[in-house]
């Protein structure tokens, strides 16, 4: 199965892609977490990264197509995948059709989760995650078990975004609506676009997720 999750920044796309990566026995693909992985290294990419994310901007079409068009083609991607902050402009979405139908293949369902713009400051600046399994927290709403420690994996490498910053969430929220909200009404054309509420309770979302995709999501 080939899913696009779609939302602004904060919307819960990375919780619950998480989530049906297990159910579906697909692998998520977040290109924010490639992206930082690429800063972390000190790679060509990263360097050109590092102050575009900083800045809350979004990194060129040319670098986020190419790296997606190379992860895809790896054998673990062969079962499907959900995609996770791809894609983020018109001509990514089209490189992305593109891509699959040079494979015979296309998308099997693209799912925009909406929040309004006022909560999804909150969700942010609350978040933390493990920085060794990437399991995802918040101060309020999920805090773990125990304070600093990663209920899933046990590490106490708990790490804060950079780019979770108040001033640079209102530049990502200004790119969302600006470049990545036209590719709703690309996909609503073709009628594979389905949306949920992103304001509900995560396992509630995660139970309309389950539903549009015909599976059981368990809720982890
Ligand atoms: P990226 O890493 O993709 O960040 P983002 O899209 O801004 O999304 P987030 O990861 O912030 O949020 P999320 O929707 O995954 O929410 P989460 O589940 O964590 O991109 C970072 C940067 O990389 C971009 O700014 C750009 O520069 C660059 N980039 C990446 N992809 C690119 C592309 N394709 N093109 C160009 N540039 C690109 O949840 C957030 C918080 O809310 C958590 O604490 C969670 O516990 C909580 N939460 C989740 N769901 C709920 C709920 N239902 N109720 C209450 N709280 C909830």
């Amino acid at each position: 199965m080939k899913i696009v999750l779609l939302g602004p920044p904060g919307a819960g796309k990375g919780t619950q892609a998480k989530r049906i990566e297990k159910a579906l026995n697909v692998v998520q693909l977040s290109t924010g977490d490639m992206l930082r992985a690429a800063v972390a290294a000190g790679t060509d990419v990263g360097k050109r990264a590092k102050a575009v994310m900083e800045a809350g901007k979004l990194v060129s079409d040319d670098i986020l197509i190419a790296m997606i068009e190379a992860r895809i083609a790896e054998p673990d991607c062969k079962n499907g995948f959900i995609l996770d902050g791809f894609p983020r402009t018109v001509a990514q979405a089209q490189a992305l059709d593109a891509m699959l139908k040079g494979k015979g293949t296309k998308l099997d369902s693209v799912i925009e989760l909406a929040v309004d713009d006022a909560a999804l400051v909150a969700r942010i600046s609350g978040r933390y995650s493990c920085g060794a399994c990437g399991a995802v927290y918040h101060d309020q709403t999920k805090p773990s078990k125990a304070e600093g420690v990663c209920d899933a994996c046990g590490s106490t490498k708990i790490v804060r975004r950079p780019d979770d910053k108040a001033d640079t969430v209102a530049a990502r929220l200004k790119a969302y609506h600006d470049q990545t909200a036209p590719i709703i009404p690309y996909y609503r054309e073709q009628g594979v676009l389905k949306t949920v509420d992103g304001m509900a309770d995560m396992d509630q979302v995660t139970k309309a997720l389950g539903k549009i995709l015909g599976r059981e999501v368990p809720a982890v």
